[in-house]
């Protein structure tokens, strides 16, 4: 708002760097690393899909960005928001503009089988942001949720990590199968929309999901140290052309 001077100054403009300005938009980031893990996926024919989970590499987050934007057209099992919010949270990744975001993908001979992204609060919760399988119905979704859990009790060392759902399918794979309780709602809210929090507390971790998940739901376990030909393969991320769902 323009106002007038209320007394004399030694200058009448003063110019800001666009880099000090940028100082003030982002923060510091002090994520802990994500090392590599895979697992062995059980098809329902009965064969076996090796994935890697890692993180996602600055240079693929353009690639992936312009694959996960076909998603925001499909208007089937809520593919277009989780699309457009995996899109906007590639773009934080590339602007700056989120704090402590995670996002590993899941892969298989160099192709991204599915994401689960996430964010750090602060020392206490850690929040879910999104899992998306590219491939449908080979159960790739579990264990990419399953690791942000991992990543955020087992390496960050949070006691909460805080979880929404925008569609059944989601709300299936965790909600539901892990049981999870509400917070109060809407007194306290998830910045997914303002969604209610399903809460994984390290308790409940520790007592049941961290052992029972994997066996009972996501029909594998998440396995550390990934054989050096695995890392290989998907040493390069390339997306497909097209996308199923
Ligand atoms: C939510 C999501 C990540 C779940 O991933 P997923 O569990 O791998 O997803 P799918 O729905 O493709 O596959 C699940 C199905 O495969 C089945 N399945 C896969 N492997 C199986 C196996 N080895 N044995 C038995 N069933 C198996 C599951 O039982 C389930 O079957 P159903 O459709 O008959 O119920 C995925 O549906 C998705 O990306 N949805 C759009 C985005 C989204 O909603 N994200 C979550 C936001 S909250």
């Amino acid at each position: 708002m323009i106002r007038k001077v209320p007394c004399k100054t030694r200058k009448n403009e003063y110019t800001l760097s666009v880099e000090k300005l940028e100082g003030l938009f982002s923060v510091p980031s002090v994520m802990p690393e994500w090392k590599p893990m895979y697992a062995e996926l059980s098809l329902k024919d009965g064969s076996k899909q090796t994935i890697l989970i890692r993180a996602i590499k600055a240079e693929e987050v353009d690639p992936l960005a312009a694959f996960i934007k076909k998603y925001t057209d499909v208007e089937y099992d809520f593919y277009d928001i989780v699309g457009a919010r995996v899109f906007a949270e590639l773009l934080a990744i590339k602007r700056n503009r989120m704090k402590d975001q995670y996002f590993l993908v899941g892969l298989a001979d160099g192709e991204p089988i599915g994401i689960a992204n996430g964010r750090i609060r602060d020392q206490k919760v850690n929040i879910s942001l999104h899992t998306m399988a590219f491939k449908r119905r080979i159960n790739a979704g579990a264990i990419l949720f399953y690791a942000k859990c991992w990543y955020a009790f087992e390496i960050c060392g949070n006691d909460e990590f805080w979880v929404t759902f925008e569609s059944y399918n989601g709300w299936m794979l965790a909600g539901y199968n892990m049981g999870l309780p509400t917070y109060a709602w809407p007194a306290v809210q998830h910045e997914l929309g303002g969604a209610k929090v399903y809460l994984l507390t390290r308790e409940y971790w520790e007592q049941s999901v961290r052992d029972e998940y994997p066996p009972q739901i996501a029909r594998c376990q998440l396995l550390a140290d990934p054989p050096a030909e695995l890392l290989k393969k998907n040493e390069k991320m390339t997306c497909p052309d097209s996308i199923e769902v």
